[in-house]
């Protein structure tokens, strides 16, 4: 007789389908797994059998064969064990074998017969739910997997006897209610830092637009304090993207103790990172921390610190929003719709274009340090900023702060003018005007005649690229977001012409 569960394999974010088929025929007592299992399934065989002689439920001297169908699909990862050992007790009678027809089954052993949480519950709910099949998944990852929907029956057992206790009628398994992570109280606030007025703004204006953003300054000047800031200013995730986020971050095992939240991402790698560990890749094609950063934040401090292959790597997925991954075997892409926010020093000794200072090294301390980032990932920076030394009058006698709260509630009416104005054109996805495509950007971002003419003087003069010339437009409208304001005037380009500037001023200045 063959047992039959449903269970899934991952690509990318997506489940597809698998058919667990358990056979227990006469024949040398043993279990063999087929179907292009990895290594973690190939052990599952040693957790199954020690987790079933804990349950109380002893193997026969028979053989079990297992396939994995279909067995041309790579499978990968540990949350094969529970379904089959749950397609091997169906065999042998110890749960009734339609009982199992209706879910598909994730789940890891313990050697003690207990069920382990995995990484994949939220987008397994997911595949389930499209099946039109309820879930069945370990205790822990039951919160995480429920936020799928409403109406999935979930079963989540902390046990291989709890499970078979429900089936058997003698224990009731209640349904699992998801779960949201509270809010972190004590963010870093903008309050914290003294003086940096304009730094300040432009990070208001990078978070009201999800605009990429350059910080460059001597050491100590205060920039990785603001980027440590810029969460606290930035609006929740609405309940679609809270989802895209999950799912990416349940693939990875990022979802602690089943709980989502609306936070937005803030990924901080340090800049040993190499490019498997940013755009995704390795054995198994895991997200990166560019994937991880969607709909939030990839903070890169030390930006020339970084090897500049994987800094070029993040050209692709800045400008589509995606990663792809491609390997011999399989090809696999994550979303990365991430916000760029870098910060470094102008030169190595950091103090490149400081007055009084030159650099030991001359002018090739800021060249050599300034050319370890490409042309390409410069032209891709819509707000560049340079962010001085905190003077000391600042330091001493500061000026009373704004707090996050305030800069936050503007740039939540901002966003909520761009939602608002995408939603009317159809097109909900684009949220920002960071991500809106040029084609719409161009009438969404019309100048009046005194803005197109300045545009155009420093098109010319700056030789914009096609690049540039749109994400000056992008900036502009978002500049007159935060005004509350919808025609675009002067003042907005030029505000945005001088965010795209202060780089090239930076290297011409050295
Ligand atoms: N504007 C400021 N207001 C208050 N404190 C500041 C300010 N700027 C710097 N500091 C102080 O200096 C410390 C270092 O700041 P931070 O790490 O942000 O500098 P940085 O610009 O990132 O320097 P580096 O280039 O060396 O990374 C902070 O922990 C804080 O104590
Ligand atoms: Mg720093």
């Amino acid at each position: 007789m063959v047992a039959r569960v449903s269970t899934v394999a991952f690509q990318g974010i997506e489940g597809v389908p698998v058919d667990v088929q358990v056979m227990v025929a006469p024949g040398k007592l043993g279990i063999q797994i087929v179907g292009l299992p990895d290594k973690a399934v190939a052990e599952s065989r040693e957790r199954v059998h020690a987790a079933l002689h804990a349950s109380g439920l002893a193997l026969p001297p028979k053989r079990v064969t297992i396939n994995l169908a279909p067995a041309d699909l790579p499978k990968e990862g540990s949350h094969f064990d529970l379904p089959i050992v749950l397609g091997l007790m169906a065999a042998l009678g110890a749960i009734p074998g339609d009982a199992l027809a209706g879910y598909l089954v994730i789940g890891e052993l313990n050697l003690d017969g207990t069920i382990a949480p995995i990484a994949g519950a939220l987008p397994a709910a997911i595949c389930a739910n499209a099946l039109g099949k309820g879930l069945i998944c370990p205790a822990d990852s039951g919160a995480e997997a429920a936020w799928a929907g409403a109406e999935i029956d979930i079963l989540a057992p902390r046990s291989l006897i709890a499970l078979a206790n429900h089936f058997r009628g003698t224990q009731v398994l209640s349904r699992p209610q998801p779960a949201i992570r509270a809010a972190p109280a004590n963010l870093p606030d903008l309050a914290d830092i003294k003086g940096q007025e304009s730094a300040k703004r432009a990070l208001e204006v990078a978070a009201a637009g999800g605009h990429n953003l350059m910080m460059v300054g001597p050491p100590g000047s205060g920039k990785s304090m603001l980027a440590a800031r810029l969460p606290s200013i930035l609006p929740p995730l609405s309940p679609a993207e809270l989802l895209d986020v999950s799912m990416i971050h349940s693939i990875a095992g990022q979802l602690s103790g089943g709980k989502l939240s609306d936070r937005r991402p803030f990924r901080t790698p340090h800049h040993s990172a190499t490019m498997a560990a940013l755009v995704g890749g390795g054995l198994r094609a895991r997200p990166g921390e560019a994937s991880l950063a969607h709909h939030g934040v990839l903070f890169l401090d030390e930006l020339p610190e970084f090897s500049p292959p994987v800094l070029d790597a993040l050209r692709q997925p800045l400008e589509t929003g995606t990663c792809i991954i491609a390997r011999a075997n399989h090809r696999v892409s994550y979303p990365s719709a991430f916000q760029l926010v870098a910060a470094m020093n102008p030169c190595r000794c950091g103090m490149a274009g400081e007055p009084g200072h030159s650099c030991a090294r001359g002018p090739r301390c800021a060249s050599d340090y300034q050319a370890r980032i490409s042309g390409p990932l410069m032209d891709r920076i819509d707000i560049r900023i340079d962010v001085p030394a905190v003077s000391a009058t600042d330091l001493i006698r500061p000026r009373p702060a704004e707090c996050s709260a305030d800069v936050a509630r503007r740039v939540a009416r901002a966003r909520e003018r761009q939602r608002e104005r995408f939603r009317e054109l159809g097109m909900e996805e684009t949220g920002t005007n960071a991500r809106c495509s040029t084609a719409v950007i161009e009438t969404l971002a019309a100048p009046d005649a005194a803005g197109l003419q300045l545009l155009r003087d420093a098109a010319e003069k700056f030789r914009f690229s096609a690049r540039g010339y749109h994400r000056v437009l992008k900036v502009a409208r978002t500049l007159a977001d935060l005004d509350g304001s919808e025609q675009l005037g002067r003042i907005h380009l030029a505000e945005a012409i001088s965010y795209r500037i202060a780089g090239e001023r930076l290297s011409v200045a050295v």
